[in-house]
């Protein structure tokens, strides 16, 4: 979703350099981001995909925080993660926000989804509401907006119209420069007699109330969100967020879906929060997503703000800790509807914001030597059943080799492990010739235990002594070779044909001559594609 060139634009400008030379924080003002359509997947500054469906972005003390549920651990909602950044590119892992492998109220049903922070700055405290259990809603606090949160014994209360239903998704979300707060939830009838065989399952509705004065409880009043027609977009809504503009409350909310691949987006506005609420579907598929948050950034230079929805846009099915995330801009019009999303595959947006405070993140990714670009749109490939790779590419500098890391997915299925190797070798034309052999610089080997869900880095460390200093130009490869029935997964891009990248294949079981002629090798490009890597020097 990030350009770098943009970041590249930022990196030269005086005040940027400034910050290289003298090492010297950089302090907040304004910075440009650009989100796109295809760029989806979003990593650490580590190289680990952000593992956090359903995120939810706040801006806390001088730095954006992205919280969401945890898939890699369980493939399903497991704890809760959080990410800061000053860039909004560059994202920190800060871990779980409490340790989910100890008993807590998060092990109840709904799984503390849709966890949602709000800070009250009468006694400096972050406060965590999360979806679990039966009545109400989970709080914990914490001192710090990456916790550790402690959970209260008590929960929030609702509006006891909804006891005996279950609270589902939904928003706490403060404004009036933090002075008041809402709740907006889905309140899940599962017991609905009009639920059909195949859909609706459920009725879900929206509904909202306003928050106490110190942010851990709400008043017990609630309004429907709802437009006049209440029919059954309105009664199948969820996955809702709430913010102010030129004196209007905007609801934004998804239709019903379970982890699906896209969901009709829908915008509420009203002038109260006792409505009546006035009601667009902006989009159709969300862009093949079902919205999560909006998240308002303010250009300091013109005090501007604008409001980017986003999307979790996940496969469908188990695969969940695979998702991504669309951003963009709402477009606002004068009477304070909005445009519809934009979809087009190639769509940007420029956005101005405020940059947080501090100095920008950096890790294993952001400082490693080679590798596939940051920016590029990475999507999952899980063949390693069909296919063995050969991920080829040029040393751009002298040095010593320390690990190449790779991208991959499991799931608690496989059996059989992924073998990867790390190897230089002298030409293409050798590497593809039969009983030709490379020089091994370091092997590992994984397997489901070791593997999540998510595309987590796996690193494989250089052993090999001697071998291990390149210079410019030296021909690299990581070899990932492993065939269970249930494939591991790993991520692919569109290689530029100059990048000196070349990923080569070899379908399973493939070790002889191919063809009429008897002249073909089994080994052969995958054209246009390369894998997600990068290699760390010493
Ligand atoms: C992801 O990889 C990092 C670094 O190897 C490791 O610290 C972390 O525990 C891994 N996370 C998961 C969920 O496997
Ligand atoms: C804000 O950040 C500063 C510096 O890291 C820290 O000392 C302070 O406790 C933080 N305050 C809050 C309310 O998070
Ligand atoms: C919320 O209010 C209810 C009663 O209105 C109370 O029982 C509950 O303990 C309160 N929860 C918190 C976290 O303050
Ligand atoms: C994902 O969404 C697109 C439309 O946005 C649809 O064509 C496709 O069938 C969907 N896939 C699944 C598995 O639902
Ligand atoms: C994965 O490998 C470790 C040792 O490397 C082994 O103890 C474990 O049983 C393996 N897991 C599976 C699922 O084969
Ligand atoms: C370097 O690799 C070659 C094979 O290409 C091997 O013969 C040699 O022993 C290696 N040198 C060291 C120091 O490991």
């Amino acid at each position: 979703m990030f350009v770098s060139s943009l970041l590249l634009a930022a990196l030269f400008s005086p005040a940027a350099l400034a910050q290289a030379q003298y090492g010297t924080p950089a302090s907040s003002g304004s910075s440009q981001v650009t989100f796109t359509n295809d760029r989806r997947l979003l990593f650490d500054v580590d190289g680990n995909q952000i593992d956090a469906y359903g995120s939810k972005i706040n801006f806390f003390n001088g730095s954006y925080y992205l919280y969401g549920n945890s898939f890699s651990t369980t493939g399903v909602a497991f704890g809760i993660k959080s990410y800061s950044s000053v860039d909004l590119q560059h994202w920190r892992y800060e871990g779980f926000l409490f340790d989910p492998f100890a008993p807590n109220p998060c092990d109840d049903l709904g799984g503390c989804g849709r966890p949602h922070i709000v800070y009250n700055s009468k006694n400096a405290e972050y406060i965590l509401w999360a979806n679990a259990g039966s009545s109400g809603y989970v709080i914990a606090t914490s001192s710090s907006p990456s916790g550790p949160f402690t959970f209260s014994s008590t929960r929030a209360a609702m509006d006891p119209q909804f006891n005996g239903l279950q609270r589902a998704d939904f928003t706490v979300e403060t404004f009036d420069s933090n002075k008041k707060g809402c709740i907006v939830l889905s309140a899940l009838n599962f017991r609905d007699p009009r639920a059909g065989s195949i859909w609706p399952p459920i009725f879900q509705t929206l509904h909202i109330s306003e928050l106490t004065t110190d942010f851990a409880n709400t008043t017990g009043v609630s309004y429907p969100v709802r437009s006049a027609a209440n029919d059954l977009i309105d009664q199948e809504a969820e996955s809702p967020d709430l913010f102010t503009r030129n004196g209007w409350y905007y609801v934004s909310a998804s239709n019903t879906c379970g982890y699906c691949n896209g969901s009709i987006g829908l915008l509420y506005r009203s002038r109260s929060i006792k409505g009546p609420w006035t009601r667009q579907i902006i989009a159709g598929y969300s862009c093949n997503g079902q919205v999560e948050g909006v998240l308002p950034l303010t250009d300091p230079r013109t005090k501007q703000v604008t409001y980017v929805w986003h999307s979790t846009s996940v496969p469908g099915g188990p695969r969940t800790g695979f998702g991504g995330h669309i951003f963009q801009p709402l477009r606002f019009r004068p009477d304070g509807s909005v445009g519809d999303l934009d979809c087009s595959d190639n769509a940007q947006f420029q956005v101005g914001f405020t940059r947080g405070s501090g100095a920008v993140a950096s890790g294993a990714a952001t400082t490693a030597g080679d590798g596939s670009p940051s920016d590029a749109a990475y999507t999952p490939v899980c063949d390693s059943d069909q296919f063995d790779l050969f991920q080829i590419w040029r040393a751009s500098r002298a040095g010593t080799l320390k690990t190449v890391s790779v991208n991959i997915a499991g799931a608690k299925v496989q059996t059989v492990p992924l073998a990867l190797t790390f190897f230089k070798f002298s030409s293409y034309n050798d590497l593809l010739a039969p009983e030709y052999k490379w020089t091994t610089l370091g092997t590992a080997s994984v397997n489901s235990t070791y593997l999540s869900y998510v595309f987590n880095t796996t690193s494989v460390p250089v052993t090999a002594t001697g071998n291990a200093t390149v210079a410019p130009g030296d021909l690299l490869g990581l070899a990932i070779a492993g065939e269970d029935f249930t494939p591991y997964c790993h991520l692919e891009f569109d290689v530029d044909s100059r990048s000196g990248m070349v990923l080569y294949q070899r379908g399973a079981g493939q070790n002889s001559w191919r063809g009429l002629k008897g002249n073909t090798s089994p080994v052969y490009a995958r054209e246009g594609k390369g894998v997600k890597f990068f290699v760390e020097y010493e």
